[in-house]
């Protein structure tokens, strides 16, 4: 956008030859008419949550339909306004300005990028859901390295070909841990010169909705960076699961075994 309103601002246009400035108007037209249509063409394919994320927008970063992240469950913000259309207006401001103090001390970023008509069309889809979504807790018992019971809310191993690996999502924790943030925090969560040993963090009470807030957010003055867009819930999630397990002491230190071994 900024690139159109460039082309058209006149201290360049007088002294440039006529097929250059024809060129240019043109080349505006083509950015806003692209842009109206990509516009467009996201709010007309958006049907569903992956879909925003793969047309760029974080919301998926801070935001799961039926968990709380950084910000609330969208079925909590969708309970909390009675799922009454009369909301939509101020949904979709808040979408667009941002928004501190509703839910907690967390503020939600503005989404100046995001159109009015878009902005409207989430604001419906969030208070359209409700609570059937939300899947039942379970609960996963494992004897750690020295034999002791540890129960997770999530499955660290999986049964493959009768061979013990662990799930497709621990073993993506420990990549992406390994690939993103053994630089600074250590390799296999050991702690860092720059940066603590994420599985203390935990230990000393560090809940998942802290970690999702400072991984996200990250801590810029302190050398943490914010991870929001960057990896989405899910992704982030992976790196948390492997981070539990290794405080658990259900792994150890290198690669765990994988479907792929
Ligand atoms: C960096 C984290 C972050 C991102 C990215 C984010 N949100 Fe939020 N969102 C929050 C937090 C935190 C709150 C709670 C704000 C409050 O307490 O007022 C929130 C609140 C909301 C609310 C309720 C607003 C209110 O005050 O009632 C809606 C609706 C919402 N988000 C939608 C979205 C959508 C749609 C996107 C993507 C376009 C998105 N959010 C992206 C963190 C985020
Ligand atoms: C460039 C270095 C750097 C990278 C890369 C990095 N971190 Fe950090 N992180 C830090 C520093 C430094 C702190 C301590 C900040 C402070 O003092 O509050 C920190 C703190 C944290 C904390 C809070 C720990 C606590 O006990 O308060 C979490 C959670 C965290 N990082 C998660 C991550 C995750 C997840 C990744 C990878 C996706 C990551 N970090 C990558 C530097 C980094």
């Amino acid at each position: 956008m900024h690139l159109a309103g460039k082309s058209d601002s006149g201290h360049l246009g007088r002294k440039e030859p006529s097929r250059l400035r024809r060129l240019g108007v043109l080349l505006t037209v083509a950015l806003l008419v692209s842009s109206i249509w990509t516009q467009s063409a996201a709010q007309d394919e958006l049907t569903s949550p992956e879909q925003l994320m793969s047309h760029g927008f974080d919301c998926f970063s801070c935001h799961a339909i039926d968990k709380e992240i950084v910000g609330p469950a969208w079925i909590t913000i969708a309970d909390r306004y009675h799922h009454d259309r009369a909301k939509v207006p101020l949904l979709a401001a808040k979408i667009r300005d941002g928004s501190v103090g509703d839910f907690g001390k967390v503020p939600m970023p503005a989404h100046p990028d995001i159109s009015q008509k878009l902005a409207t069309y989430l604001a419906n889809y969030i208070l359209s859901l409700n609570g059937a979504l939300a899947r039942p807790p379970q609960k996963y018992t494992y004897k750690d390295a020295a034999s002791r019971q540890v129960t997770l809310d999530f499955p660290v191993f999986e049964d493959y070909h009768g061979h013990q690996v662990v799930t497709k999502d621990v073993f993506a924790g420990f990549e992406k841990y390994n690939s993103y943030c053994f630089r600074c925090h250590g390799f296999d969560a050991v702690g860092g010169e720059y940066a603590p040993d994420l599985r203390k963090s935990l230990e000393n009470g560090m809940n998942k909705h802290q970690f999702f807030v400072v991984s996200m957010e990250g801590r810029p003055a302190k050398g943490m960076p914010g991870w929001a867009g960057f990896f989405d819930a899910d992704e982030l999630n992976q790196i948390y699961e492997y981070i539990v397990a290794r405080a658990a002491n259900l792994l150890p230190p290198g690669r765990p075994p994988s479907r792929s071994d």
